[in-house]
């Protein structure tokens, strides 16, 4: 439905519970109760980058680095695709140890599984985009985390916001599925300012959506910024549902973590994706964005198995399907 940014600020500032209910109606209207899982891999925490916000941060030296070589994110490919996953996510923090030549090597093999591949990578050239896109990427997600420019910029050293805008331009381009998003509840954001986000949302033509709750991170700059963004984060997120009725839109690992039921209350409120996390061992630990990460104690095969019960419990299924925005290529 077309919204105005008056009516947007509206929504987001009123206590109204209505708001959940018209996003799950949308959603059901035009998707279905089918639910997407997505198998995210994070395969590497070393970040070039230093967003103020962020756990893997380059100047947090409290953060523990590791990095998986390309044989072994194939191998949690092929784990994944056993438990049932249609589409892998490789996330990972902006790492020039992944060049190009390995992405296309990791990209080509887990493209031999029959697997929807998403990447989440950072900000590349429109070159190395596309060698990505042709080795067998299929979507891309790059938060644009806030459309607010100057607070962009306050959060972001060394990083510039019409840099961010034109990777989310060239992945258009190049036919990726694209994912963007924000961060809700950051120090100095207004509620103006995330109306603008999803105006932004439906501006850029964006395939996915995700919307997390700020979580203040120890050892960050913002570590003492400690608050509960967990309803106006579902705000946001029911207000994009209304706006983008058939993306897709999930229900973030960073809800989860600031609610025990936060994942099965947003897939209530508009969601239709879960990311459950196939990364083993203590890497899941170590992937620290923000602390009390969920399931870092949990094996994939336990995660696949809690979510899905969990989606069952709530009348909605599994899809069996790669679940792309563009129906035709499903
Ligand atoms: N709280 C919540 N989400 C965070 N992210 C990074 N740091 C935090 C934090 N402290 C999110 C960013 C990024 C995504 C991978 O994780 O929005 O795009
Ligand atoms: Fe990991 Fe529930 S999703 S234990």
């Amino acid at each position: 439905m077309e919204l105005t940014k008056d009516k947007i600020i509206e929504l987001l500032s009123s206590k109204d519970d209505s708001l959940f209910k018209m996003a799950d109606k949308v959603r059901k209207e035009a998707l279905g109760d089918e639910i997407h899982l997505r198998g995210l891999i994070e395969f590497s925490d070393y970040c070039k980058q230093n967003c103020l916000y962020c756990g893997i941060r380059r100047d947090n030296k409290d953060c523990t680095r590791y990095r998986l070589e390309p044989d072994a994110i194939i191998d949690l490919a092929k784990k994944a695709q056993g438990y049932g996953y249609k589409t892998v996510v490789l996330q990972s923090g902006e790492d020039p140890y992944y060049t190009v030549e390995k992405l296309e090597y990791i990209l080509s093999e887990i493209k031999k599984l029959d697997l929807a591949i998403t990447l989440s990578i950072g900000e590349k050239t429109m070159e190395d985009y596309a060698a990505y896109k042709k080795a067998g990427a299929d979507r891309f997600l790059i938060r644009i985390e806030t459309t607010d420019k100057d607070l962009y910029q306050r959060l972001h050293p060394n990083m510039d916001f019409d840099n961010r805008v034109r990777c989310l331009r060239d992945l258009k381009t190049l036919d990726y599925e694209v994912g963007t998003g924000c961060l809700v509840g950051l120090p100095e954001q207004t509620i103006e300012s995330l109306a603008g986000d999803i105006l932004f949302f439906k501006e850029i033509n964006a395939d996915m959506i995700g919307i997390g709750p700020f979580i203040a991170s120890p050892n960050t700059p913002l570590a003492d910024e400690k608050r509960n963004n967990f309803d106006l984060a579902l705000r946001v997120m029911a207000v994009t549902r209304l706006i983008l009725p058939d993306i897709n839109i999930p229900a973030t690992t960073a809800m989860e973590t600031l609610h025990p039921n936060g994942r099965i209350i947003a897939l209530q409120s508009g969601a239709n994706v879960v990311m459950p996390n196939v990364t083993e061992g203590d890497y899941r630990k170590f992937y620290a964005l923000y602390p009390g990460k969920i399931c870092v104690n949990d094996t994939p095969a336990k995660c696949v198995g809690c979510i899905t019960g969990k989606i069952n419990s709530i009348g909605r299924h599994v899809s069996k399907t790669k679940g792309f925005h563009n129906k035709a290529k499903n």
